[in-house]
């Protein structure tokens, strides 16, 4: 698979996102230095608010970090920049007014982050939108925070130059414009981290994975249909994982379906896993992808009917919180494990920051991972299915045509024969079955490798010592063909079920 301009995106916005939260915790270690600084009570107070606004962002950050589902570092030179500010912030060369001032300016390199991040999601996915929407709240309060820091400034800076008070209206004016900007607020996501219940966090990745649906059903570019794909495989399967690890088991004792809600979550896994060596640009792929659509929406309704009531109803908001930052922290852990994997075996589809690295890893894949890709699985089982039933009826209907056409014996005990293909026609309808849903029934898959391999062996036995017509050989062929491809078929299934 190629890079594409929008996995570059994801990862780009996931970098920025992670600066964003290194510059929140140097803000918040500023506050905390400045108010240790100040004494005027006003200035304390405000500062106060804005701290606490602040580390709450930190959370909101956190969450959108997560829910963007790409983990993600800051760059170096942010890193570096970031310390040579820190040094000044704690060195006696700049004034109280100028330490203000620096203040400022990162909050306005905050705030002008936070925009450009928004208008990157606005063109990338709506999913990344979705993920980021959080982000609004800490946009608009670090506009206002820039506000209030302005009037800090002022105030501070005139001090400074000539010891005076500067004229009264600061604080009007910057309350004017805090209250200018809180009207913009307005009709924009305000909520805060602290109200982002375990419950909103559910819903959250539960409107995101319908966007994703959407957005690969509504795609024709197979690079765009992989990379929401490794978007939508990502984000469920932390998911699913998180909630079987900390929402389930805290539940379970007032709900009794619980073990319900557990087959569906893991079968909605499976179904990934099973979907992980299809071809995207595969028409059959989308078939693949409204299943599994359909088997997540039946599972979320059933949470979301049943289990959401249950939290309200059982657990105590202090509980609730503490949950909501168990499974944000739960699905943190997972997202690097799963990027680990992904950057351990190839056959993991491919996230939105492992393109770059993985594609110069691909082309030293061994053959058979390319075949795993680009071989059409359900095809095998359909192909092998027709030709068990076709073979069946000709050789149970005219066997004796058959043997007239080339010139051999009539058989004595017919209903060996005939009891021998009315198994084929039935084994056929078992790799029928399998093709239908390629996580399922793979016991048939063996039994059919068995059965293959010995037909071969005793039609091979038979050709080579002139028992038999070199025509019959033909279908012993046919089956040593498909035993190999379905041997193949477990190997690809089972290796990269390993890795999850
Ligand atoms: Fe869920
Ligand atoms: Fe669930």
């Amino acid at each position: 698979m190629t890079v594409t301009l929008d996995d570059t995106k994801r990862m780009a916005i996931a970098t920025q996102l992670a600066e964003m939260k290194a510059l929140q915790q140097m803000l918040i270690t500023n506050e905390q230095r400045l108010m240790d600084a100040i004494s005027d009570n006003d200035i304390h107070q405000r500062l106060q608010t804005m701290l606490e606004q602040d580390q709450k962002n930190l959370g909101v950050l956190e969450t959108v970090m997560i829910q963007h589902g790409v983990p993600s570092e800051p760059k170096e030179t942010t890193e570096h920049h970031l310390e040579k500010i820190q040094s000044l912030m704690e060195g006696s060369e700049l004034t109280l007014a100028e330490k203000v001032l620096q203040h400022e300016l990162l909050k306005h390199q905050q705030t002008m982050a936070g925009l450009v991040i928004h208008k990157a999601a606005q063109s990338v996915g709506a999913d990344v939108e979705a993920a980021i929407a959080p982000l609004h709240t800490v946009n608009f309060e670090n506009r206002a925070h820039q506000e209030q820091l302005k009037g800090i400034v002022e105030i501070l800076g005139v001090g400074e130059l000539t010891g005076q008070e500067p004229d009264q209206g600061v604080w009007a004016r910057v309350e004017d414009a805090v209250a200018a900007l809180t009207g913009v607020v307005g009709s924009v996501v305000t909520r805060t981290d602290d109200e982002m219940s375990i419950r909103d966090l559910l819903l959250m990745d539960h409107t995101k994975a319908d966007i994703l649906f959407a957005e690969i059903l509504g795609s024709e570019d197979p690079h765009k249909i992989q990379e929401y794909f490794a978007q939508l495989y990502q984000d469920v399967k932390v998911h699913g994982l998180a909630e079987e690890e900390i929402l389930y088991p805290a539940l379970s004792p007032y709900y009794n379906q619980m073990q319900e809600i557990v087959d569906q979550t893991d079968l909605v896994l499976e179904m990934l896993d099973a979907m992980k060596p299809l071809n995207p640009a595969d028409p059959d792929f989308k078939t693949q992808v409204e299943h599994l659509r359909r088997a997540v929406r039946h599972h979320v309704d059933q949470e979301e009917q049943d289990i959401f009531p249950k939290l309200r109803e059982h657990l105590s908001r202090d509980q609730q919180k503490r949950m909501a930052s168990e499974f944000k922290a739960a699905k943190n852990r997972l997202q690097l494990k799963l990027q680990e994997q992904q950057q351990e075996d190839p056959s993991q589809p491919v996230s939105p920051t492992q393109t770059s690295q993985s594609s110069h890893r691909q082309r030293t894949q061994p053959w058979f991972m390319f075949m795993n890709y680009s071989l059409p699985w359900k095809t095998v089982f359909q192909t092998k299915a027709v030709i068990n039933w076709v073979e069946a009826v000709i050789l149970l209907l005219g066997d004796r045509w058959v043997r007239d056409v080339l010139h051999t014996e009539p058989l004595v005990n017919v209903e060996y024969s005939q009891l021998f293909y009315v198994i084929v026609f039935i084994i056929g309808i078992g790799y029928w079955w399998v093709s239908q849903d390629l996580s399922q029934n793979h016991g048939i898959v063996k039994l059919g490798i068995y059965a293959q391999f010995s037909v071969f062996t005793l039609l091979a036995y038979h050709t080579l010592i002139g028992h038999l017509h070199p025509f019959y050989l033909l279908s012993g062929i046919l089956d040593l063909i498909f035993a190999i491809l379905f041997s193949l078929f477990l190997y690809f299934h089972y290796k990269s079920h390993e890795s999850t």
